[in-house]
């Protein structure tokens, strides 16, 4: 049976993920702020829901001691924030601190803690959920707390495949696409069912000869 670990579960694009995988028929280890109010993600059969902020450290190992040694196949770093608007002349550098903590730090914690599970399992696949707002070379000078903070993601997840390349693990870039969530807004282009419907199909298709990628979900390679 395959194992996938995904962050920020509790709603939007991670709740619709563990959806597919459990009706798919894989254990899900679901990682949420708060458990208690995960209601939609506790009635899915198949998903086991644990406590984890992904900006704390102590929260992350918590979370990895209850997990234990279980191999985990799959581990999608999802949890996110927006970051504000966040424009010149406006900016709020706690805020963006909090965000590159949230969004660039969290996933690297995670695949830190869980790399001897990733590394114990069949598939051995890391993902983090990027955004092409994270492409420096289509900055459009707004949005500067997020896009430095999905930039940093891509940059650090590009080298913990360079830094584990040869082991048989796939780090793995997704763009969901400009989704129908909290974050993404209801004039989104699509729904949090289709996005993670391609995010899925990508996460199979790659191996590690795709590893430190950038795709978005319906496979189109992003630039840097
Ligand atoms: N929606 C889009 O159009 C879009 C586009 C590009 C990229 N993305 C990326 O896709 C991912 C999911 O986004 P979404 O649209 O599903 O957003 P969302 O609906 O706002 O959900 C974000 C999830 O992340 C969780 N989260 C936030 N901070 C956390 C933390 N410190 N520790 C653990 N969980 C935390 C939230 O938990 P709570 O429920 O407890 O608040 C929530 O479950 C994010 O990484 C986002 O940057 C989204």
């Amino acid at each position: 049976m395959t194992t996938v670990l995904i962050s920020g579960a509790n709603r939007g694009i991670g709740l619709e993920l563990a959806r597919q995988y459990a009706a798919d028929g894989a254990r899900v280890i679901a990682g949420v702020r708060d458990p208690g109010a995960a209601l939609a993600l506790k009635a899915i059969s198949g998903v086991e829901v644990h406590t984890l902020d992904v900006a704390d450290e102590a929260s992350v190992q918590a979370f990895h001691q209850a997990v234990g040694e279980l191999p985990v196949d799959i581990l999608i770093a999802n949890a996110g924030v927006g970051g504000g608007r966040s424009v010149l002349g406006e900016l709020d550098f706690d805020r963006w601190l909090q965000t590159l903590n949230v969004n660039s730090l969290g996933p690297v914690r995670l695949a830190q803690a869980f790399l001897p599970n990733v590394k114990a399992s069949a598939d051995k696949k890391m993902v983090a959920i990027s955004s092409t707002l994270g492409s420096t070379s289509t900055h459009a000078g707004d949005m500067f707390a997020y896009r430095a903070s999905k930039a940093a993601l891509n940059n650090a997840w590009v080298g913990l495949a360079a830094a584990l390349k040869g082991e048989g693990l796939t780090f793995l870039l997704l763009h969901p696409g400009w989704v129908k969530t909290d974050m993404g807004g209801a004039g989104a282009q699509i729904t949090p069912a289709a996005s993670a419907e391609g995010l899925r199909e990508r996460i199979a298709e790659a191996g590690p000869a795709l590893s430190g990628r950038l795709f978005a979900y319906d496979g189109e390679p992003l630039p840097w």
